[in-house]
């Protein structure tokens, strides 16, 4: 006689290895409309739906998918749901970066017993062809990071080959914009960075907890001397996840002429530290902020004279580390107000849109990586310049 028992293998599996983003989650004042918003503006299909008619009572929720990007806007249906006083008090913005993992219940407990606070206890729904279990810790201001693993149907695999995302959701029929994106699309592809803004002094505090509570680890480091302007400072760390999967920079504002754009962040979400921006990778920069701008994209705009010396700036870097030159038209960057940069690795090409909402919160930003690893230093100027006239004419400045 055998025993299964004695012959199974111990795990030691870390519970907190990330799998994916499962999803990020937005907290909307309607997300029938902000889903028609991100799809027209941003190529996102509007692919499944959770709300009152698919038996949803007490939220409604939208997931939009594009390559590997999965985002679900949420609104809730009553006024005595916690979810529409975070929305009073902040209006549209991000609440959670949710990560697969193997288990969701296993990694919230190694989370909780490394000092994160817990957002919500371990809760599975499932059906006979599956289940998908989340549980919650608290980060920075109102933002949570879910942990979810799933079984059968609702398997990660399953969902982005187009499978249901979870028991409750429905697929959408015959939405024309869906097919629209199918012919044109934007072309990205997955989340490559999140930004956060947290309280003047907490950034440490943040890195460590990053650190110590999700095992991330320092990735670069810049100082208010690196991003600065006549007006404005701030500083950044950056933590990314073991595997590199994703990357979380944190800033938090320091001591300027005039006020910080990461101070305005935080005077026009009610003083609470949250997510200033989610940025896009495209491996096509030029075709993705082309189609993004003819479907209206309001992008932030880049003076003239940037363009002046960006080229002897990247150049230089580039033949130094004896790395090739930029690829693309460099015309086409120009009229399409494309932000370069280089380092030791590479280059990158980036941009980044205007407030998504009308409070001067979240933004998008599109990124292009040739080789580059980094964020786009040698663009902070050129950027915050560009910003603080956008603040000045919000007389926020
Ligand atoms: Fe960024």
């Amino acid at each position: 006689m055998t025993t299964a028992h004695a012959t199974e293998p111990k795990t030691t599996a870390d519970p907190l290895a990330l799998l994916d983003i499962d999803h990020v989650r937005f907290f909307v004042g309607n997300a029938k409309q902000a889903a028609f918003f991100y799809a027209y503006t941003f190529g996102f299909t509007i692919e499944q739906i959770a709300d009152l008619t698919t038996g949803s009572r007490d939220r409604a929720r939208y997931l939009l998918t594009q390559g590997n990007i999965r985002l679900v806007l949420e609104t809730p249906l009553s006024k005595n749901d916690p979810a529409a006083e975070e929305l009073r008090c902040h209006g549209d913005g991000v609440k959670d970066i949710a990560f697969t993992v193997a288990d969701a219940e296993a990694a919230w407990k190694q989370a909780v017993a490394n000092g994160g606070e817990s957002a919500y206890e371990p809760l599975t729904i499932s059906d006979d062809t599956g289940s998908v279990t989340t549980a919650g810790i608290k980060t920075y201001g109102r933002a949570v990071h879910s942990f979810v693993s799933r079984t059968g149907e609702y398997a990660i695999e399953n969902v982005k080959k187009g499978g249901k995302f979870e028991p409750s959701f429905e697929h959408t029929e015959g939405l024309s914009i869906n097919e629209y994106n199918k012919q044109n699309p934007c072309g990205l592809m997955f989340l490559d960075h999140c930004v956060g803004n947290v309280d003047e002094g907490k950034m440490n505090h943040w890195v460590q907890w990053y650190e110590d509570t999700l095992g991330f680890a320092m990735f670069k480091h810049f100082d208010d001397a690196d991003i600065s302007t006549e007006h404005s400072a701030l500083m950044s760390k950056v933590m990314a996840s073991g595997n590199n999967l994703i990357k979380f920079p944190i800033n938090e504002p320091a001591e300027g002429k005039k006020k910080s754009q990461i101070q305005e962040y935080l005077e026009w979400h009610d003083m609470c530290p949250g997510v200033q921006h989610l940025a896009f990778r495209t491996n096509d920069c030029l075709a993705s902020v082309a189609e993004l701008r003819r479907r209206g994209v309001d992008f932030l705009r880049i003076p003239d004279e940037y363009y002046e010396d960006v080229w002897s700036r990247v150049d230089r870097c580039l033949t130094e580390h004896g790395l090739e030159g930029v690829r693309e038209d460099h015309e086409r960057i120009k009229d399409l107000g494309i932000l370069v940069d280089a380092d030791d690795e590479g280059y990158l090409l980036q941009l980044f849109t205007k407030p998504l909402q009308d409070r001067p919160t979240l933004f998008f930003e599109i990124i292009g990586r040739r080789g580059s690893q980094s964020f786009g230093k040698g663009n902070f100027k050129a950027l915050f310049e560009s910003l603080e006239l956008e603040q000045d004419r919000r007389g926020n400045l």
